[in-house]
């Protein structure tokens, strides 16, 4: 893309201010600048207004689980489908590790953090020793693709490399990089973070199969036979990564997807909760659950939206594929950004300033036909580290994985 069509391209979003700097550029810059002009979509802005628009109205239902007590009935068998299907080589997994994980104060990969006490224990290396549970237990590698953004891609697979993969087959350990979306302030101006470059962030965990394609990763999917990808946050420290009843319960039941489910310990948990929109399983964010559903009880006196989601899903590939190319809705988030001011100037801010735009795994969900919720144990699965104290923190995850017999 040339000055002249980039002006042109800036002036029908309304966002000339960002060439204002391009004369101070050197001609690399420019070309990069002109490069990334072209790249970014802009049309994602127009999502700012939709958020405020009213919503059309959809028909809300509780949805039913597999429960604890009915997986222990049949675990055995459900075990066996699956061991059967990992030995064969039809289950991957992707760890979704594009986030930017500021909650933690950190600007490193979350990955890489050290959450040991008398030794260290990275993130990273507690993931894979989980996964290397089963691979033991199979007697098989599992195919692991690492989801990265431009943002910590480098970071993320220098420490890798540095730790020896932790002891993982190297060949099984794939990365790919997942696609940026433009950040803007209140007022719809993207935010320049260098004078010749947008402000950029991570477009969301939603795409990971688009990003997959694009690496050239689905191609491997197929020549491998991989049928099934286990989808997990890189934030859980205690998840059953590859989990073979998971996967056995899931093909058992026929569907599509496989959510992994607690029940939540407050109402108020930030976790999404599974349920039926206009009868397709679904997931409300906790930041969209209004204060009426969270209190619907259900026939039994329990909360009717109480089967929160830990981030940890079998997609069947094939049935993903199918609704690839359909449009997933931009959830518009409020963040902090990081900008150049107008004197130039680098300002972090303590504040959120403006928004982000992401693509949502819970949308893929509702686009699928049938999803099972599978319930697991809160204190044998469930550690998420998203604070450094309190809830959900640091402290939180190492009690639990003590309380599981790990030594940190
Ligand atoms: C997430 C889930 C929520 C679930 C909760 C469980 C989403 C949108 N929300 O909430 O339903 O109940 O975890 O703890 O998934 N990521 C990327 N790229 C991105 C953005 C995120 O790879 O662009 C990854 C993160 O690295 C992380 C995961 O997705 O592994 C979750 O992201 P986060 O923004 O922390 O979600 P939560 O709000 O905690």
């Amino acid at each position: 893309m040339n000055l002249e069509q980039a002006k042109k391209k800036l002036a029908d979003y309304n966002q000339k201010h960002l060439l204002q700097y391009y004369e101070e550029l050197s001609e690399t810059e420019k070309q990069a600048l002109l490069t990334q002009i072209e790249e970014t979509d802009f049309s994602v802005l127009s999502y700012i207004h939709k958020k405020t628009e009213e919503k059309k109205e959809v028909r809300i239902a509780p949805i039913k689980a597999l429960t604890l007590t009915e997986i222990q009935s049949k675990k055995g068998e459900l075990k066996d489908i699956g061991t059967d299907a990992i030995r064969k080589g039809k289950l991957g997994a992707v760890l979704l590790a594009g986030g930017m994980g500021t909650r933690l104060g950190s600007d490193a990969p979350k990955g890489m953090y050290d959450i040991g006490i008398t030794k260290p224990v990275y993130i990273f290396e507690r993931l894979i020793e989980n996964l290397f549970d089963v691979v033991h237990e199979a007697d098989t590698f599992i195919h692991l693709f690492v989801m990265t953004s431009e943002k910590n891609h480098e970071a993320t697979t220098s420490f890798f490399a540095e730790k020896n993969y932790f002891g993982y087959d190297k060949n099984y350990i794939h990365f790919f990089k997942q696609a940026m979306a433009p950040a803007s302030d209140y007022k719809e101006q993207i935010f320049l973070e260098e004078k010749g470059k947008l402000a950029t962030s991570p477009n969301g965990n939603g795409g990971f199969l688009t990003s997959m394609k694009k690496a050239g990763l689905l191609d491997f999917i197929h020549e491998k036979g991989i049928e099934w990808l286990n989808v997990f946050a890189v934030d859980n420290v205690l998840q059953r990564i590859a989990d073979p009843v998971f996967l056995g319960a899931t093909i058992d039941a026929g569907c599509n997807v496989g959510a992994k489910v607690v029940r939540k310990n407050d109402p108020d948990e930030k976790v999404g909760v599974m349920c039926l929109k206009d009868d397709h399983p679904s997931i409300i964010e906790y930041y969209e659950l209004t204060k009426e559903l969270r209190d619907t009880l259900d026939e039994n006196g329990e909360r009717a939206y109480n089967f929160g989601v830990i981030l940890n899903y079998l997609f069947e590939v094939k049935s993903t594929e199918n609704i690839m190319d359909k449009e997933l809705p931009v959830h518009v988030v409020e963040k902090k950004i990081p900008y150049l001011d107008d004197n130039g100037n680098f300002i972090k801010p303590e504040e959120p300033n403006g928004y982000k735009f992401e693509e949502l795994i819970l949308d893929l969900i509702e686009l699928m036909d049938k999803c099972l919720p599978f319930e697991v144990e809160r204190e044998k699965e469930f550690a998420p580290i998203k604070n450094k104290t309190g809830i959900d923190s640091v402290e939180s995850a190492r009690a639990l994985l003590e309380k599981n017999g790990y030594t940190l």
